[in-house]
């Protein structure tokens, strides 16, 4: 199992404002429901659904994701990640360019600001992916591991970039198939860039949060080759003007791999532990995996345009966000512990990352995220629910936030306390 190196952790603030982010960004989903209605559920082409989409995937994961990866990179890949001085301005410019694309997009792309809104929001993440890569390219220690980093990196960079291409797509500036493109897009971005990153960081935290056997490096490989071969080939089919059932079906051994070892792994833990972690990993990975075979059943007779929102909300609004969640409420109390660690004077004793964070408190967040996660397939399958859904979403990331927000208080208390103890008299 890879060890973490704490020397190497950069200062905790650096991954805490992306990881910070990612609740709030889930309340603004919340009120996107709110004010739209069963406007936002009418089917995946509706503008107000593509905005409910991206403030999930590039709002909640994008934030989550970034934020984790400039604290795993140097403390468990070893790999250095330069741009100190520029991160908040990427940060901020990433979720500028975010509130700018949720408010010019439904008004359509057509608006003077759209490319700004897209530039903004497109290049932090292709500049942190490439500034990253060639460290995690180099040869060394845990090859495997920094290679499905950069693999999903490398995804990351595609699906940016088809996505400012669809922009230039809807207004008008070129004519190319949108459906074909939006599809390659969306599995790019979902199955390369967010499962690809998961595999890659999850065959090292599942081991050391859940307790589970060590993955072998050897998976890691078959499962990069199994994703990078099914997007090439189903990308190459559907282009040249095969059937959707082509990407569906090069993808889908991929993302089936992952749900499978995914559950496996986390129900045969070796080293059981009673934390709410693995039920976060587990009913996410089951939501994921329904999503997965309703579009599977797509290559078999054509899916409604509900049963394709239900897809969507049990995959890009429940599946991926729980797991990504349940990871989050490890890492925050373990960044305030660090900061605790740093601040403190030597020989103090400092409070666990369990206390800062009990897990009473992730048991409750757990519990508000399954009940929202019901209600949000109810809203699918009906959007007259929407509204309600859209209330209970934003509730749900609320408590989320406030119970990351105590943590950090509970630390910045004890340093306070601690720090005003040994001031000189
Ligand atoms: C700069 C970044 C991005 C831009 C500018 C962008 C832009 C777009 C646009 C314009 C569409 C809709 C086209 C249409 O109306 O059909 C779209 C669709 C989509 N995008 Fe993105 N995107 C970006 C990043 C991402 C990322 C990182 C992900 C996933 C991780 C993602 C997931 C999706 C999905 C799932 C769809 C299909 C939505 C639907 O069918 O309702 N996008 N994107």
């Amino acid at each position: 199992m890879s060890k973490l190196t704490l020397s190497l952790a950069p200062p905790p603030a650096r991954p805490l404002r992306w990881l910070m982010s990612a609740p709030l960004w889930g309340m603004v989903a919340g009120a996107w429901l709110l004010l739209q209605g069963d406007a936002a559920l009418l089917g995946r082409w509706s503008l107000q659904t593509v905005v409910l989409v991206h403030v999930f995937t590039l709002g909640v994961l994008g934030n989550a994701m970034l934020g984790s990866l400039l604290q795993f990179l140097p403390v468990a890949a070893d790999t250095a990640m330069p741009l100190d001085a520029s991160l908040p301005w990427l940060h901020a410019a990433f979720n500028l360019g975010l509130v700018l694309f949720v408010l010019i997009l439904p008004h359509g792309a057509g608006s003077p600001a759209m490319p700004i809104a897209s530039i903004l929001l497109g290049l932090p993440p292709v500049v942190i992916a490439l500034a990253a890569l060639p460290a995690l390219l180099r040869r060394g220690p845990q090859r495997m591991l920094r290679t499905g980093i950069g693999f999903s990196l490398c995804a990351l960079v595609v699906t940016v970039a088809i996505g400012l291409l669809l922009v230039f797509l809807l207004r008008g500036a070129l004519a190319l198939p949108l459906d074909r493109i939006a599809d390659v897009h969306a599995v790019s971005g979902l199955l390369g860039w967010i499962v690809g990153l998961m595999v890659a960081v999850g065959s090292v935290t599942l081991p050391m949060f859940q307790g589970t056997k060590t993955v072998p490096a050897y998976w890691l490989a078959v499962w990069i080759a199994l994703c990078g071969i099914g997007l090439a080939a189903g990308t190459v089919l559907y282009l040249a003007g095969g059937a959707q059932a082509a990407l569906i079906l090069a993808v889908s051994p991929a993302a089936l791999a992952f749900i499978t070892a995914s559950l496996w792994l986390s129900w045969r833990a070796t080293r059981r532990r009673d934390t709410a972690l693995p039920w976060f990993w587990r009913i996410g990975t089951l939501s994921l995996g329904a999503a997965c075979l309703i579009g599977l059943s797509g290559v078999a007779w054509p899916l409604s345009s509900q049963s394709v929102l239900v897809a969507g909300m049990l995959g890009i609004g429940i599946g991926l966000p729980m797991m990504l969640i349940g990871m989050m409420l490890e890492i925050v109390p373990f960044l305030a512990w660090i900061r605790l660690r740093r601040g403190c004077p030597r020989g103090i004793r400092i409070p666990g990352a369990g206390v800062l964070l009990p897990e009473c408190d992730k048991y409750l967040v757990l519990v508000v995220h399954l009940g929202c996660a019901m209600v949000l397939c109810g809203a699918a399958g009906w959007p007259a629910l929407a509204r309600g859904a859209g209330f209970v979403l934003l509730l749900t990331y609320a408590v989320t936030f406030a119970c990351l927000i105590a943590c950090l208080r509970r630390a910045g208390h004890f340093l306070r306390g601690r720090l005003a103890q040994h001031m000189p008299r």
